[in-house]
């Protein structure tokens, strides 16, 4: 399953619009702000597709038969350029347990690259709902190696993958690899770099968010 959130026009496409854009992607806190912005939107989405179940709740003036979510997620985040789409996430799934994972690109003299997962904490994820936000699904290789590194933590029921902007290539590797994943993004991009960036894209959303780094 694959869903565009921009599809339909809303204020999620100005936030991509904005994002994309170089005259306001030097706003660091504005960047952010919109990337958490879609990770509310995402999420308020993504609970339409979740079971619920009835509970009594007890107000000042009686009993109200209410709907609440019959599981709270496991929201996870690849650092550092996932953190403010999982933090749009979790302002609403508030009570989410969370993973955290470190994946990097160790680039080689030849031009290719690997990716290298280091730190991985996670709660136990059998039958939990796995919601993975990464912002920019370009070949799809890291959220692959994500998903199978935390499959060791146990089989999720569900997996919801969250990003910015996917390419064309990279939703077919995920469907590849992970048939069972739904994707949930803000936009969808037809070309990728040699270095594997997203074209038109947006640039690189780590170093927009937080300042340049220095290369590995
Ligand atoms: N990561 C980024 O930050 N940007 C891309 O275009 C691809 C991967």
């Amino acid at each position: 399953m694959l869903i565009n959130l921009s599809e339909q026009h809303s204020l999620v496409s100005n936030w991509m619009s904005e994002i994309r854009d170089v005259s306001t992607q030097n706003d660091r806190m504005r960047f952010r702000r919109n990337l958490e912005r879609l990770g509310e939107v995402a999420a308020y989405e993504i609970s339409k597709t979740l079971a619920w179940k009835e509970e009594e709740v007890t107000t000042p003036l009686g009993v109200s038969i209410c709907k609440v979510l019959a599981q709270q997620p496991v929201l996870a985040t690849i650092l550092r350029a996932g953190l403010p789409l999982h933090q749009g996430l979790l302002n609403y799934f508030d009570r989410a347990d969370n993973a955290f994972i470190t994946a990097y690109r160790k680039h080689h003299r030849d031009g290719t690259f690997e990716i290298s997962l280091d730190y991985v904490t996670s709660p136990e994820l059998d039958g939990r709902i796995l919601i993975l936000a990464d912002p920019m699904l370009a070949t799809g290789a890291s959220l692959v190696k994500t998903l199978q590194r935390l499959n060791g933590e146990g089989k999720p029921s569900e997996i919801h993958v969250v990003c910015a902007i996917a390419s064309t290539v990279g939703i077919e590797y995920l469907k590849r690899n992970e048939p069972q994943v739904k994707i949930w993004c803000g936009a969808i991009d037809e070309e990728l770099t040699a270095k594997s960036y997203i074209v038109p894209g947006l640039g690189d959303a780590g170093d927009l968010a937080f300042g340049m780094k220095l290369q590995n």
